[in-house]
């Protein structure tokens, strides 16, 4: 089964079952400060698993498009990946244990699915502790269903237990589905140690709210959220060791076999991790990032210059540019699953072409500090040393990566204080930012009230830019942290001071006007017609979710919002700077 045979196939399913299908949301979470990417299936669906009812109803399935970074490093072995589709099937408060786990069993063995015979597949269920039992429940459903007693294992929180992100909010167990990739039968008992079992679903079963006080009682809305990996389960399809043996990864190697001239990148690390990694930036490149030293736009750096590091390994010239071209397969590829590909493809290899000619300026200039730095020290020093402030500021100044610094020093007998440039990186470093990424295992943003009115103050700042501005103003970014909103929308000039204090007096009037918040329900183009603004882009799933403010502002969004204007305080803006060409920023408090 090809992955796109397994897309349609998951779908299909779980359609048969009275899932709605609803659309891959944006790489980018909107509106959510917690993280930098959509790390799962269930991100862009937490307003609903908090109890916001869904415009496509209570069950739902699709492919979603994520990125995780935490284990960038392991990348190139069989399984890691930074950009991977996951499949989920999620019941909002209707089905729980007995039918998911029924659905996944059905759709895992049955002859018109996935055809996996029973005795290459073990299970695991959340064994129970001080805060929560053991999932018996699961346990007994498995067995049910015909799986021996030794293939289901019990395991701690570590392994069998999802959320919540922060210290509270909803969070539950969950049931793992391992296949037998080894050779030969599988044997008769499961131990999840052994890496040939290898993890292709998860059953989340969100049933308890983490309270302050590090209780945990029981939700009122129990939801299911489950997740697929379409890479890893399509290479086990086929047979393959890794997934990079699957059509997925196999015209990006073609391609590099073709710049390189190596006889097989495939089995390279270095040849794995230019195709990962420069796949995983055409996919962030479609959403309007670009490469940066701050956040999203850092990761993407990051993952472009690793990627001409390991070209350079694989006898790619650096500059040459090769990055561009890797891009293009990466379009040509996904472009009828994931049409934004296509749509920014000029974006996409403008960026990707000009990243790598930066980085190839910046490892000439930083070479030459690199040698300079060593020519001046006194050849009587036994232990020569490069300090971590030193290797820093090839960084810092030069763009001159570490790795690139350690292994030119090895070259000539010298070593890099890493512990020392760790510290001045960190110290230099927006660490709470970068690092909010990987803190976030799953669980559920910040709903807090303040945000909740930042949110609703970000719509009325969106018509009232209009307003003042004109019609061509449009959201372009938002982003909500507890103490802030951030809205970037498409305008060619900066505003002017009297321009923000007018729309600063209308969003306040609009606030004080005691305007009702209320949400509708319809299709995309009844919204057009109706006059909503907003992202009209790969949203939601069929029916969207509009929400108005009184007469003032309609817009399509997925909650959640305050139920009076009156709620909000005072609005000020605090700053408006330039985000990227032809894009303003404006970051405002409600007081
Ligand atoms: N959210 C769960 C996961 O990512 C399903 O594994």
């Amino acid at each position: 089964m090809t992955a796109k045979e397994l897309r349609r196939s998951y779908i299909e399913f779980f359609k048969n079952k009275g899932h709605s299908e609803i659309n891959s949301a944006s790489l980018v979470p909107e509106n959510d400060p917690t993280v930098l990417f959509t790390t799962a299936g269930m991100h862009p669906l937490v307003p609903y698993l908090m109890g916001q009812p869904h415009p496509s109803g209570p069950r739902l399935v699709n492919y979603q498009k994520c990125i995780r970074t935490g284990d960038i490093e392991e990348v190139g072995d069989d399984v890691h990946l930074t950009f991977f589709e996951m499949l989920g099937n999620w019941s909002l408060g209707d089905y729980f244990k007995q039918e998911a786990i029924e659905f996944s069993f059905e759709y895992l063995t049955s002859s018109d699915y996935l055809n996996l015979p029973v005795d290459r597949l073990a299970f695991s269920v959340f064994a129970g502790d001080d805060d929560a039992p053991l999932d018996q429940e699961s346990f007994d459903k498995w067995q049910s269903l015909g799986v021996a007693e030794t293939r289901i294992a019990k395991l701690p929180k570590k392994d069998n237990w999802w959320g919540p992100a922060g210290h509270t909010g909803p969070c539950g167990p969950d049931t793992e589905m391992f296949y037998w990739a080894g050779d030969g039968s599988a044997p008769e008992t499961f131990d999840s140690e052994n890496k040939q079992w290898v993890e292709i679903w998860n059953d989340v079963f969100m049933q308890y709210n983490k309270t302050a006080d590090g209780t945990f009682e029981p939700l009122t809305q129990m939801n299911v959220d489950t997740g697929m990996g379409v890479e890893r389960v399509t290479a086990i399809l086929q047979g393959c060791a890794s997934c990079y043996d699957t059509e997925l990864f196999t015209p990006l190697f073609d391609r590099l076999k073709e710049l390189s001239g190596h006889a097989d990148p495939r089995q390279e690390r270095s040849g794995r991790v230019v195709a990962e990694h420069l796949r995983s930036a055409t996919f962030i490149l479609a959403t309007d990032i670009t490469p940066s030293n701050l956040g999203q736009g850092y990761i993407l750096r990051r993952l472009i210059r690793r990627a001409v590091r390991e070209g350079r390994r694989l006898g790619i010239a650096t500059g040459s540019p090769f990055c561009t071209q890797v891009g293009e397969v990466v379009i040509k590829e996904y472009s009828d699953i994931y049409p934004e590909l296509s749509q920014h493809s000029d974006v996409i290899l403008k960026e990707l072409e000009l990243e790598e000619q930066q980085f190839a300026a910046a490892l000439e200039r930083g070479e030459r500090e690199f040698n300079k730095m060593v020519e001046k020290f006194p050849p009587h020093v036994e232990k020569k040393i490069i300090s971590g402030r030193k290797a820093f500021d090839l960084y810092q100044t030069y763009g001159f990566p570490l790795e690139l610094t350690v292994e030119m020093a090895g070259e000539r007998d010298f070593t890099v204080d890493e512990t020392g440039y760790n510290k001045a990186f960190e110290k230099h470093q927006d660490t709470s930012r970068l690092g909010a990424e990987d803190k976030f295992k799953g669980g559920l943003q910040d709903h807090s009230e303040h945000t909740t009115r930042l949110h609703t103050a970000t719509h009325l700042l969106h018509q009232a830019l209009r307003d003042v501005l004109g019609e061509h103003v449009a959201q372009k970014g938002s982003n909500i942290t507890a103490d802030r909103l951030r809205f970037d929308f498409s305008h060619p000039e900066k505003v002017t001071k009297e321009q923000l204090a007018e729309v600063e007096a209308i969003v306040n009037k609009q606030i004080e006007a005691s305007h009702p918040v209320s949400r509708d329900e319809m299709t995309l183009d009844e919204a057009k017609a109706s006059g909503a603004i907003g992202l009209f882009e790969e949203r939601y799933g069929e029916r969207i979710s509009v929400y108005t403010i009184g007469g003032y502002s309609k817009e399509i969004c997925g909650g959640p919002h305050v139920e009076n204007s009156n709620t909000l305080g005072r609005f000020k803006i605090k700053k408006e700077e330039s985000s990227s060409r032809g894009v303003r920023r404006i970051k405002a408090v409600l007081g």
